[in-house]
């Protein structure tokens, strides 16, 4: 299968599925990476991985894309031949036409236990609410923020001496592990949506 990945910053979780890809545990193709950002480091990423790699201008807005935009990232996804989209911290909101175009098949991975801190720093969220566990969700994407379909989470433990970084970081570990397996369950047709649940077929 034909995966696309898009993102805005450093590329980790992209460097997660790379390296499932070459260890040969994930059998997809990474036929395009996509970023709104020019010198985004996941660009580098995929190109050092012998990906094809673009930058899309996003256009004028600054959460979203702006309509042109919006058909150009579609397009190139299509011409690619993607069948599934998958989200590596990309920060615009997805809306309805590019749902459209890929009817649950569009993936986003978010640093928390949703649905509690959803948007933006949820690790930092955690940290200031005082919970004593958070975690990451990998769901699937649908018209809300951060509110579609779960498909997988993983729980990590808060320390009392954590800071958002030693946070966000351990969130990672936990991120890299989690991604690639959720994408080989889609792609191995194992993940059925039943409403908002997602079943993971044996
Ligand atoms: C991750 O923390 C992910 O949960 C969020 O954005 C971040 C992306 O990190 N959606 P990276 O660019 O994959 O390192």
């Amino acid at each position: 299968m034909n995966i696309g990945i898009l993102g805005s910053g450093k590329g980790s979780n992209l460097q997660a599925i790379i390296d499932a890809v070459s260890s040969g545990r994930l059998p997809v193709k990474i036929s395009l990476v996509i970023s709104d950002v020019e010198n985004a480091f996941i660009l580098e990423r995929a190109r050092k991985g012998g990906i094809r790699a673009e930058y899309i201008n996003p256009g004028r807005f600054k959460t979203r894309l702006d309509p042109e935009a919006e058909r150009k990232y579609i397009d190139a996804l299509q011409r690619a031949g993607v069948e599934l989209v998958v989200l590596a911290g990309f920060m615009r909101i997805i809306k309805d036409d590019f749902l459209r175009a890929f009817p649950n098949r569009i993936m986003n991975i978010h640093p928390s236990l949703l649905p509690v801190f959803r948007g933006l720093e949820a690790w930092r969220q955690a940290l200031e609410y005082g919970v004593r566990f958070t975690g990451c969700t990998v769901h699937f994407l649908d018209t809300g923020t951060d509110t579609g379909p779960i498909i997988m989470q993983a729980v990590v433990p808060v320390r009392e001496d954590d800071t958002p970084e030693t946070l966000h970081q351990r969130i990672q570990v936990e991120e890299h592990r989690l991604y690639p397996e959720a994408v080989g369950l889609f792609t191995a047709g194992k993940l059925e949506i039943r409403g908002r649940r997602v079943l993971i077929k044996s």
